[in-house]
């Protein structure tokens, strides 16, 4: 079956509607700069699905003022050319103009969930996510989307807004895909120098033994936390933030009570000007490198 790359709107819900005469429609968003955590995306859609669309589109409104929208590197030719070899049946990648039409007043947002990790770090963030996924699943129709748990924080707050609206989409999160050194990939990791990636692997490090530690009993927030915070602050030129919170509320935990058995340990920091995010769920993740428990 061959790729079809669609730019319109109306073409790309053609399209969808053609898959689902035949079955039935898998659905992976992205901004592009495809790697290998994207790829993984598909083909976890794929086996949950007849065919799949993956979107491409840098979308603009989930930038901050002093983001890097810019500079957001932008590869569609060679994005398309990975969606055919991992056997997407559609990509589409609309213009700005196509998903945010003249005089648009529309966002969609998602209250509780936004309020603590990324979300007071990145005012407007995730309504500009929750309003662009509500778009393409508007366009897509019934389908199953699949969504990284590298993004967590974003994961959750697509599926209470497919749940809360009605959406007829089924949410499905997938692992984090790693480089054999433990960094998570991601598009922004082109941004690193090797000595800001070697840096960078701090994060692996402190969320491993945090798995470690969590294995072993510790429910302390204020041990898991702070051996964390000193790996990372030891390389990092700044810490935004290492969390733990409640892993479906996203709300902190209480620095007194013993950690439950389930809780997502999140962390963001900066690395020169390149701000990188990762988590594990202690208590249902495996640890980001090899060896710990
Ligand atoms: P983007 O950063 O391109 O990511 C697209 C999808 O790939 C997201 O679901 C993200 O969680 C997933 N992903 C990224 N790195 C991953 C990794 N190392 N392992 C597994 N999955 C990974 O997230 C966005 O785009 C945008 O916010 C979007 C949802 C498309 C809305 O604009």
């Amino acid at each position: 079956m061959t790729l079809e790359l669609v730019h319109g709107v109306d073409e790309f819900r053609a399209a969808c509607d053609a898959v689902r005469q035949q079955g039935s429609l898998g659905l992976v968003p992205t901004m592009g700069a495809l790697h290998r955590g994207h790829l993984a995306l598909v083909e976890a859609a794929k086996k949950l699905t007849s065919a799949v669309a993956v979107t491409i589109f840098v979308n603009p409104t989930q930038f901050g003022p002093n983001e890097d929208f810019s500079r957001y590197p932008r590869t569609l030719e060679r994005d398309v050319e990975l969606c055919r070899e991992a056997g997407a049946r559609l990509v589409f990648a609309p213009s700005t103009e196509a998903m945010y039409p003249k005089g648009e007043k529309t966002r969609v947002h998602v209250a509780g969930l936004t309020e603590h990790l990324c979300g007071p770090r990145r005012p407007d963030h995730f309504d500009g996510v929750a309003t662009i996924v509500s778009k393409l699943f508007a366009v897509a129709g019934p389908c199953t989307a699949v969504f990284g748990r590298k993004d967590y924080q974003q994961l959750k707050v697509i599926e209470r807004m497919a749940r809360d609206l009605l959406l007829p989409i089924t949410v499905a999160g997938y692992p984090t895909v790693r480089d054999p050194d433990g960094l998570a990939l991601s598009s922004r990791n082109i941004y690193l120098s090797p000595e800001e990636r070697q840096r960078a692997l701090a994060i692996p490090r402190a969320l491993s033994a945090a798995v470690a530690s969590f294995a072993a009993g510790e429910r302390r927030v204020s041990e898991l936390l702070g051996a964390a915070e000193r790996e990372i602050a030891a390389v990092a030129s700044r810490i935004d933030y290492v969390s733990l919170v409640d892993a479906d509320e996203l709300t902190p935990l209480s620095p007194e009570a013993p950690v439950p058995g389930r809780a997502l340990l999140a962390v963001a920091a900066f690395f020169a000007s390149t701000r990188l995010i990762d988590n594990v769920v202690l208590g249902e993740d495996r640890a980001p490198l090899a060896g710990n428990a």
